[in-house]
């Protein structure tokens, strides 16, 4: 890292703390927002967490349309159908309160609402034209950082693959990080979450387009998930969730600036051919990247193992042994939280190879630090999947 010219950029607006969701109505209400779409997925509406959200607005005089129907990997009929909504209802924002689909498809529905059209015309960055209506992201994982980010994903279930839609103007208005809505995860979605967002903080070590503002809020964020992934994940802690939903946006606010790199360009496709869950993907893939991109990282991962240390003595070591432990403690915390190294899956060879060969021409790949051929990601995808 030189001094290279950069941009950085995260214009959302973060209220944070314990019971923060109370003052989601005077939030909107500095927006502007009367009549709004709240947006959600069943599984939070079932935990209680819509009505929870629908409190705060009813006292500020706010009206919510509800549409909680979304989908895990949302696909374009559902945006469609949260469209419909909002445009019959003439809604002037969308609130939404869930994991990483439900933002995603929030998201789209923002940007429809200003731009119409159809939700695929707009994929790839900066191909629409008007900014999205306000949005308030409320995160019920800690996870995916789509609060903090400028991209959403979703499904094209006409070609049965993922697409992204990216700008400048596509950032949340604001983000509510409440960790008491975390307290009813599951802990292997906790963990698959927790991952996603180490993910999003390691390719942020690694992506081309890595700077030092980037740099200090993916080792921070690094060092919080070790020090609270299991005590979020397996116990009502709810400090360590607080921690966690903060350094879940941190990854994003570092990774959306950087770019990702080989594990979500690898995992994209393991994605649409095997549908297991985004973080899990990314966790498996996640140390086998890190063993790839070993050989041009040793500052980096000796920064990162560094943070992570408890060891006296770890202050003399040389920078290339530090940086030779960064993967290994990776793999120790997913054993430390139950998550298993491989997929169960064993694909046909031809698989694997098509896979490696959409990943060398995917344009995420050539962001990644070090380059990757298809016989590098085949190597990988076969680490992946215990081959
Ligand atoms: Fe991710």
């Amino acid at each position: 890292m030189t001094a290279i010219p950069f941009l950085y950029s995260m214009p959302t607006r973060i209220i944070h703390g314990p019971g923060s969701l109370g003052r989601l109505g005077e939030e909107a209400g500095l927006l502007g927002l009367r009549r709004v779409l709240l947006v959600s997925d069943p599984g939070v509406r079932k935990a209680g967490l819509v009505e929870r959200a629908q409190e705060p607005l009813q006292k500020a005089g706010i009206a919510a349309s509800l549409f909680t129907e979304v989908e895990e990997n949302p696909c374009m009929a559902t945006v469609r159908r949260g469209y419909d909504l909002l445009r019959a209802e003439r809604l002037e924002g969308v609130i939404v309160i869930g994991g990483g689909s439900a933002m995603c498809a929030a998201k789209a529905i923002a940007l429809l609402g200003s731009n119409g059209g159809e939700i695929s015309d707009y994929e790839g960055v900066g191909k629409f034209a008007l900014a999205p209506l306000p949005v308030i992201a409320i995160p019920t994982t800690a996870g995916s950082g789509s609060e903090v980010s400028q991209s959403f994903i979703l499904t094209n279930e006409v070609r049965n693959d993922k697409f992204t839609v990216s700008g400048p103007t596509n950032f949340p208005s604001m983000a509510i990080l409440d960790a008491e809505l975390l307290m009813s995860v599951p802990p292997r979605v906790a963990v698959f979450a927790g991952l996603d967002a180490l993910s999003h903080a390691v390719e942020a070590l690694w992506a081309k387009g890595a700077t030092p503002i980037t740099e200090a809020l993916a080792l921070a964020a690094i060092r919080s998930i070790f020090a609270n992934l299991r005590r979020a994940s397996f116990s009502p802690d709810l400090a360590a969730k607080d921690a966690m939903i903060v350094a879940s946006s941190m990854a994003n606010m570092a990774c959306g600036n950087s770019g990702l790199a080989i594990v979500h360009a690898i995992g994209r496709f393991i994605e649409s051919r095997y549908h297991y869950p985004h973080g899990q993907v990314n966790g498996v893939l996640l140390p086998i990247g890190m063993d790839f991109n070993r050989p041009v990282c040793a500052r980096q991962f000796s920064a990162m193992a560094r943070g992570l240390s408890t060891r006296a003595g770890d202050g003399a070591e040389t920078e290339e042994r530090l940086a030779d432990r960064a993967a290994g403690l990776v793999r120790d915390l997913m054993r430390a939280n139950d998550f298993a190294l491989t997929f169960d899956l064993r694909p046909p060879a031809a698989e694997l190879r098509q896979m490696a060969e959409a990943t060398e021409r995917y344009p995420m790949t050539a962001r990644n630090a070090r380059a990757v051929t298809a016989a590098d990601a085949e190597a990988m995808l076969r680490a992946a999947f215990g081959m």
